[in-house]
C-alpha cells in the first residue's frame, strides 16, 4: 500500500513545473512515510491489545450465557448429562471404541475394514472403506462415499456402532463404503514435501479439499472400480459445504457422480443460530494475531480460541459447563443421546483443522454469502483479479440433491437451508428430519437414527440407483 502511495506522489511530483522544489518534498515525504510506518506498528500493537481484550470479554460473556443455560435447564427439571466418567480406566475397559482407531473398530465389529491412501497436492490422505457386509462375499458396484464435517474424521460415520452408524447400515444393506479423512485430521495428516507445523501446510480450507482432494478420491475410486461406477456423495455438515463447493468448482462431477445427500446442509450461514456465531468476528480478527505468533492450526493450544477452551480444563466448577460445550453449541437433545457413547463420541471427534477454514466459515457467517476466501482487498486483486472473492456459482450444481434437514439444529438452520434450496437450479428433495429436537450432531449418533434417518437415505440412495436394480443382492 505504501508503494502505490509512493508511486501516486512521485507522478504528481514530477509533474510539478518547479522539480528543483522536489528535493525538501522529497525530504518530507519520506520523513512522513517514516512517521506512518513507526505508527502503523504501534496501531498493529494497539490491536493487539484490544483483540485481546475483546477476547478476554466475549470469554466472560460466553461463561455467562452457558451459565443462563445450565440454570435453564436446572430449572426446567432436566438434567445435564456429565459428560466425564469418574474414572478413566473403568470407561476403557467398558468399551475399547474409544481408544482404537477407525480401522480397529470397524474390524473389532467384524467388518473388513481397507485402507486406502490418495496423494493430493502433496497431502496425504487416508480413505477408510468398508468393501461390504458381514454376510456378503462380493464387492457391489453401489458405492457411497461419505465425507464427514468440520473437527471430524471417518469416526463420525461409525461411532454410532453396527445397526445405527451409517457406514455399518449402508455396507449392511450392500454398498460399497467409502470414508474419506480430510487433510489435515487424524487419519490424513502427513505431506509429501510439508512440514506439518508450517505455514505452507496449514494453508487451505474446504475450498481446496472441494477442489482438489475428493476429486482426486473419486477418481482413485474409479481406477479401482472401473471408470463406469456410480458413486453417491453422503456430506453432513461441512461436508455439505466440500460438496457444492467441488460440483460448482469441478461440474464434470455432476455428471460422474449419481446422486448427492446433504446432512445437515452448512452453505448459507447468515441464520446461524448457535452461541458459535458471536465467535465469528472475533475467530476472523484473530487469524492475524495467530499467523503473527506461527500458529496455523486451529484449536492448538496456544491459539486464541485454544486459550478459551482450555480455560475449561481446571478443576473449577466450570468443568461441567465445558464437558457439555458441544450440545451448548450444537444443540442438546436429550432423547437421541445415548450417554454410554459419549467417552467414546469425545474422543473421536476434535480433531484439528486450519485456521483458514475455520475463518472461511466466519467469513460466510458475517457475509451471507457462499464465495471463496477473502483475503482482503489489495490480495483479492492478486488472487482473483477482483476486489472481493467469486460467488460459488450454484447455477451449475446439476446433480440429484438431497437435503436432509431438522428443526433444532443451530448451525444449519430452516431459512439457510431455504436460501441454498432456492439458489439450486434443479429444485433438490427435501427431507426434514421427523423429531422436533433432532440436533446438528444427532446425525451421527441419534439413538432412533434407523427411524428416523436411515431408513430415508436408503430408499433415497435406491431410488438414485436405477443401474444397478438388476444387481444380485448376494
Ligand atoms: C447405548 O449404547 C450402548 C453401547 O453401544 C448400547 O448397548 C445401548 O443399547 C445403547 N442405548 C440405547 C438406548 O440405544
Amino acid at each position: 500500500m505504501h508503494i502505490a502511495l509512493l508511486l501516486v506522489t512521485l507522478s504528481a511530483a514530477s509533474a510539478a513545473p518547479n522539480s528543483w522544489s522536489l528535493v525538501p518534498s522529497f525530504n518530507s515525504f519520506f520523513k512522513e512515510q517514516g512517521d506512518n510506518v513507526v505508527s502503523w506498528y504501534n496501531d498493529a500493537a494497539n490491536m493487539k491489545d484490544s483483540v485481546e481484550n475483546y477476547v478476554e470479554e466475549q470469554q466472560r460473556m460466553f461463561k455467562d450465557k452457558f451459565n443462563d443455560y445450565v440454570d435453564d435447564i436446572q430449572e426446567n427439571g432436566r438434567h445435564l448429562v456429565d459428560s466425564t466418567y469418574s474414572s478413566r480406566e473403568s470407561s476403557l475397559l467398558d468399551n475399547p471404541d474409544i481408544i482404537l482407531s477407525v480401522p480397529g473398530i470397524i474390524t473389532r465389529n467384524g467388518y473388513i475394514c481397507e485402507t486406502h491412501t490418495v496423494i493430493s497436492q502433496g497431502y496425504v490422505l487416508n480413505m477408510h472403506r468398508i468393501p461390504r457386509s458381514r454376510s456378503h462375499s462380493d464387492v457391489s458396484p453401489k458405492t457411497v462415499l461419505l465425507q464427514h464435517g468440520l473437527f471430524a474424521s471417518s469416526a463420525d460415520w461409525i461411532m454410532n456402532g453396527p445397526g445405527k452408524g451409517l457406514a455399518y447400515v449402508l455396507a449392511d444393506a450392500g454398498y460399497d463404503v467409502w470414508m474419506t479423512n480430510i487433510r489435515g485430521n487424524r487419519y490424513s495428516k502427513d505431506h509429501v514435501w510439508y512440514k506439518t507445523n508450517s505455514q505452507e501446510y496449514w494453508d487451505f480450507s474446504w475450498h481446496e479439499v472441494a477442489l482438489y482432494d475428493v476429486p482426486a478420491v473419486i477418481d482413485y475410486i474409479m481406477e479401482i472400480k472401473g471408470t463406469d461406477t456410480k458413486i453417491s456423495y453422503i456430506g453432513h455438515s461441512m461436508g455439505t459445504t466440500i460438496l457444492f463447493a467441488m460440483l460448482t468448482l469441478r461440474p464434470e462431477y455432476n455428471n460422474i457422480l449419481t446422486a448427492g445427500f446433504a446432512l445437515a446442509p452448512v452453505v448459507y450461514l447468515s441464520d446461524m443460530k448457535s452461541p458459535l456465531k458471536s465467535m465469528a468476528p472475533i475467530a476472523s480478527n484473530l487469524a492475524y494475531i495467530d499467523s503473527l505468533q506461527g500458529t496455523y492450526e486451529f484449536i492448538p493450544k496456544n491459539s486464541a480460541l485454544g486459550q478459551i477452551s482450555s480455560t475449561c480444563s481446571g478443576e473449577n466448577m466450570d468443568s461441567l459447563i465445558c464437558k457439555n460445550i458441544v450440545f451448548y453449541l450444537c444443540g442438546f437433545n436429550e432423547r437421541q443421546f445415548n450417554k454410554t457413547l459419549l467417552p467414546v463420541f469425545l474422543s473421536h471427534l476434535g480433531t484439528g483443522t486450519s485456521w483458514k477454514t475455520a475463518v472461511h466459515f466466519s467469513q460466510e457467517i458475517l457475509s451471507g454469502k457462499f464465495a471463496q476466501f477473502d483475503y482482503g482487498y489489495w490480495k483479492n486483486w492478486r488472487v482473483y483479479g477482483t476486489q472481493s472473492p467469486p460467488d460459488y456459482d450454484l447455477s451449475k450444481v446439476t446433480l440429484p440433491i438431497k437435503l436432509f434437514w431438522s428443526k433444532n439444529d443451530l448451525l444449519s438452520s430452516e431459512k439457510d437451508v431455504q436460501a441454498l434450496y432456492d439458489k439450486l437450479p434443479v429444485k433438490p428433495d427435501m427431507f426434514l428430519v421427523p423429531d422436533e429436537k433432532f440436533n446438528h450432531l444427532d446425525y451421527l449418533w441419534a439413538i432412533d437414527a434407523p427411524r428416523l434417518l436411515n431408513n430415508e437415505i436408503l430408499s433415497s440412495l435406491e431410488a438414485h440407483m436405477p443401474d444397478y436394480s438388476f444387481t444380485v443382492r448376494f
